[in-house]
């Protein structure tokens, strides 16, 4: 049975990945987050049937009972999408620590568990598409934890795609600015004061078809927009110290709404 696995597939870029996947060849789509109804109304617009999971991927528990449906179903996945995540804004004070762990258990150690029980499934020509974000290629005031745990996905996935390569599987990490999802819902629930200027929104449509091109053209970084491209060459550049007061300086002085 050929699949594809979805992770964090009840809103945002993962329903939109979800959606937007080619299904040719595919038997089921597998899509995983915590609220299952919004995971099965996926059906209605996929002409596959999808296996709705719903999982905390925050609890290690989640990561066996996966292990297990991918047992009992011996599966060849063609294609992972590591969507699910989440951040939150403000100072080292107004994020709680039950958050900071939160971000690391969803944003990495989830990521890495999904991806490694899933990789002894797949086979050549199979792909792996790992959320990320801008904040990747940067530390970041007032969003520190949560960007700290998106400089380790895009270390793990370059290495990850250099150690698949005799295996023919490709790896490939998504860094998008700004986008339009659920994602502020839970980043500005705490004391933030901090987060006001947000220069570039793209929408979760823009992101994903960019990404799906840059899957064709094998790229191992996925950057949507040319302003974020622009910014990501230029903070290669300069020092950390100085993007990070341009950062601060923007944050400080501008509103720009989404
Ligand atoms: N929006 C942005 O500006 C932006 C920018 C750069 C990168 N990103 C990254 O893009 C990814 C997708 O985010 P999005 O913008 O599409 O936001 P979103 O609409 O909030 O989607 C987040 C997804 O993660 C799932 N999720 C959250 N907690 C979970 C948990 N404990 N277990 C399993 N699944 C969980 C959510 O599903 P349930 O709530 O149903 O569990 C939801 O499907 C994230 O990794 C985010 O960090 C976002």
């Amino acid at each position: 049975m050929k699949i594809a696995v979805v992770t964090g597939a009840s809103s945002g870029m993962g329903r939109e990945f979800a959606l937007k996947i080619d299904k040719s060849g595919l038997d089921e789509l597998w899509v995983i987050a915590r609220r299952k109804e919004r995971l099965e109304s996926l059906q209605a617009e996929i002409g596959i049937p999808v296996r709705a999971i719903s999982l905390d991927l925050t609890d290690a528990l989640s990561y066996s009972e996966y292990a297990t449906l991918l047992k009992q179903a011996s599966p060849d996945v063609k294609m992972l999408v590591n969507c699910s995540g989440y951040g939150k804004f403000g100072t080292y004070e107004d994020v709680p620590l039950e958050d900071c762990n939160g971000m690391i258990d969803l944003n990495c150690k989830a990521l890495v568990n999904i991806t490694q029980l899933t990789l002894p499934y797949m086979s050549e020509g199979a792909s792996i598409l790992n959320l990320d974000s801008l904040s990747a290629f940067q530390p970041v005031p007032y969003l520190n934890v949560y960007a700290a745990t998106k400089a380790f996905v895009l270390s793990y996935s370059r290495g990850l795609c250099m150690e698949l390569k005799p295996r023919g599987i490709h790896c490939m990490a998504i860094c998008p600015g700004w986008v339009k999802t659920e994602f502020f819902d839970r980043a500005e629930t705490t004391n933030n004061g901090r987060v006001n200027y947000f220069n570039h929104t793209y929408t979760a449509t823009q992101v994903v078809d960019r990404a799906l091109k840059d899957l064709k053209k094998k790229k191992q970084v996925s950057v949507c927009g040319l302003p974020i491209r622009n910014q990501v060459r230029l903070v290669k550049l300069l020092p950390h110290s100085l993007v990070m007061k341009i950062w601060c300086s923007q944050q400080q002085n501008k509103k720009k709404s989404r």
